[in-house]
């Protein structure tokens, strides 16, 4: 295992449900310190992606390499504690429970205790929710923070790659803005990020690459400098 390989790598990800395919020969690599964009309208097979990488749902075919290793067949409490964090969309907070008790729990996920004062306190200068409004039901939260807090939970248990499903859905553009803010101090933090988004534009811009989905496939790579091609970006979602 070197230092310099993939952290993440799928090769040919094959997904059904039943019958029908959802993920169809899907191949991505994700290298430390990158972030990775994917994209793609309502029922692409954007989560089906995610949630196969987490061991939540078995591919019926392919291959997902954590740092060079197989993890196909391993639960998700194994692979959670190989490195990975999922914030699923729709945020998933324990909504009965206080800010710190949410935070407890992402601190348990841990593989280490080592660092984690300094850790909660740079999580909460990203997201000054953790820190103003510890004690207060999470479910009480405004939906911003409560995906303050959803991502903030994923950081503190210190993974090496974090897979974000659509963060800003239901988020108003200005709160959009805050968290994308938040996300690029993440990177800056040595994260790795792949980030599942509908808001193709500012989700180019913001990774290093952002593959296209459709349909179950990758129909696309774009680079940064692409965000600001309207014409390209409209033809890679509807062409
Ligand atoms: N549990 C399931 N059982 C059967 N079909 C499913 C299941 N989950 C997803 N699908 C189907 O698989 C396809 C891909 O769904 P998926 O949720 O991965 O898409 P998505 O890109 O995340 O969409 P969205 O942007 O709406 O979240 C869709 O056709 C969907 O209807
Ligand atoms: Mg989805």
């Amino acid at each position: 295992m070197t230092e310099d390989q993939p952290i993440l790598q799928l090769d040919g990800l094959e997904v059904r449900y039943g019958a029908v395919p959802a993920v169809h020969d899907v191949s991505l690599t994700v290298n430390p310190g990158e972030v990775v964009g994917l994209i793609g309208p309502n029922g692409a097979g954007k989560s089906t992606t995610l949630h196969s990488i987490m061991g939540l749902t078995k591919p019926s075919s392919g291959d997902v390499r954590l740092k060079g290793q197989s993890i196909m067949g391993m639960s998700p409490e194994e692979i959670v504690r190989l490195g990975l964090a999922l914030v699923p969309e729709g945020r998933h907070i324990f909504s009965e429970f206080t800010v710190e008790e949410n935070m407890r729990l992402g601190t348990m996920a841990r593989r280490t205790s080592k660092g984690l004062s300094e850790d909660l306190e740079w999580v909460k200068s990203l997201f000054p929710v953790v820190g103003e409004f510890s004690g207060r039901i999470a479910g009480h939260l405004s939906g911003g923070q409560q995906q303050q807090l959803a991502i903030a939970r994923a950081l503190v248990s210190k993974p090496d790659l974090i897979l974000l499903d659509e963060p800003t859905l239901g988020l108003a553009p200005s709160v959009v803005s805050v968290l994308f803010e938040a996300l690029a101090e993440v990177r800056r933090g040595g994260v790795t990020i792949l980030l599942v988004e509908q808001r193709a534009q500012q989700t180019i811009a913001f990774a290093d690459r952002t593959h296209v989905m459709r349909d179950g496939r990758l129909t696309m790579t774009l680079s940064a400098e692409d965000s600001t091609e309207i014409d390209r970006l409209t033809a890679a979602y509807f062409g």
